[in-house]
């Protein structure tokens, strides 16, 4: 009752909302697992890096600046004492960065986290011409993940986790203006956009990858109190930092999709709080399913990733 009022209402996405509802530790061996996690220099990412090293895997912390993500590979190293922690370097808004990325990341994988992400004041685009939220957010971690899909076949059974946002709910996917062109520029709609853009890749892997032992789930974290939201979204920030969750009640679920037995015997679900959520909460935010083949298509065209949906399921 209290979790279903807390869901509904703002309420839920602050602190308060994560300490009413009882969360035990994650106790969980990952010994021997090998995770990479996007967005690992900052907030929740850095959080769920140190946590997943803390529950002993080994962890690829991918970021985009090569002295920053070193420097946090070293002090999440000595503050677990877990020595199996390792810098990757990529820009992933740039997908010729993606593709180097994907052939250098070595198997095995277990797990996932496509974490990265950003919400920019004005449109801008990358070196290679996409705008920069939506390359950022949905289309480097398409096509990563695409490209990893054999080395996590490979490993199985493996994880993927999508960091999405509470925000995707206000929007449908455009799939005629992905790269935000059309009309004024809206920063925060572009954004949900791309979030909503990740919860619909999330069923579509899901099902794609269950043959091949590869379990796939998105998450919104609520509000937290991360140099994201305090540079991106200064007044918010001003207004709820007292609300604010902490990276760690940020990340909660992000980690324990990572590691609990429970979060593997499903795929396919949005997890707020380590409980699945709907993705729809407002009317006229359905695609249809010739609009997630288009979708799916869009991607392909703009990452030049050449596989098919199928394909992704065949290969196996
Ligand atoms: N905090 C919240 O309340 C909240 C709510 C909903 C959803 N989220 C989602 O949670 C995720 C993490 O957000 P956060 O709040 O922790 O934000 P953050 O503190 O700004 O962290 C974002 C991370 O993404 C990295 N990144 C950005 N652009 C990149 C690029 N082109 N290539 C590689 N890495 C890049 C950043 O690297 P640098 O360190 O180099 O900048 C940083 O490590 C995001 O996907 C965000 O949308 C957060």
């Amino acid at each position: 009752m209290l979790d279903r009022f807390l869901d509904k209402s703002l309420l839920g996405y602050t602190s308060l909302g994560y300490r009413w509802r009882a969360h035990p530790s994650i106790d969980v061996d990952l010994t021997g697992r090998v995770a990479v996690v996007t967005g690992a220099t900052s907030g929740l990412g850095k959080y769920t890096a140190t946590e997943l090293a803390r529950l002993g895997a080994t962890v690829q912390l991918v970021g985009r600046n090569p002295g920053k993500t070193e420097e946090v590979a070293k002090a999440i190293a000595e503050e677990t004492g877990n020595r199996a922690i390792q810098a990757e370097i990529a820009d992933l808004s740039l997908m010729a960065e993606v593709r180097s990325l994907a052939d250098r990341l070595e198997t095995p994988i277990h797990i996932l986290v496509n974490n990265a992400g950003v919400l920019l004041p004005t449109r801008t685009e990358t070196a290679e011409g996409i705008e920069t939220t939506f390359a950022t957010n949905l289309l480097g971690h398409f096509l990563l993940t695409n490209l990893l899909v054999p080395k996590l076949a490979a490993s199985a059974p493996a994880r993927i986790v999508n960091v999405s946002s509470g925000g995707m709910y206000t929007q449908r996917i455009s799939v005629n203006d992905l790269q935000n062109a059309r009309g004024r520029y809206d920063g925060a709609k572009a954004y949900a956009r791309t979030k909503r853009g990740q919860v619909i890749l999330t069923e579509l892997w899901a099902e794609a990858l269950a043959p091949w032992g590869i379990v796939v789930h998105a998450m919104h974290p609520g509000w937290a109190d991360t140099p994201g939201v305090s540079t991106s979204l200064p007044r918010f920030y001003k207004l709820t930092k007292p609300l604010l969750r902490t990276p760690a009640q940020g990340a909660d679920t992000i980690v324990w999709l990572c590691a609990s037995d429970e979060a593997a015997r499903s795929t396919g679900l949005f997890w707020h709080d380590r409980t699945p959520r709907p993705t729809h909460r407002f009317a006229g935010t359905r695609e249809s399913a010739e609009e997630r083949r288009a979708f799916w298509s869009e991607l392909c065209r703009y990452s030049g990733w050449s596989g098919t949906l199928d394909s992704l399921a065949a290969e196996r």
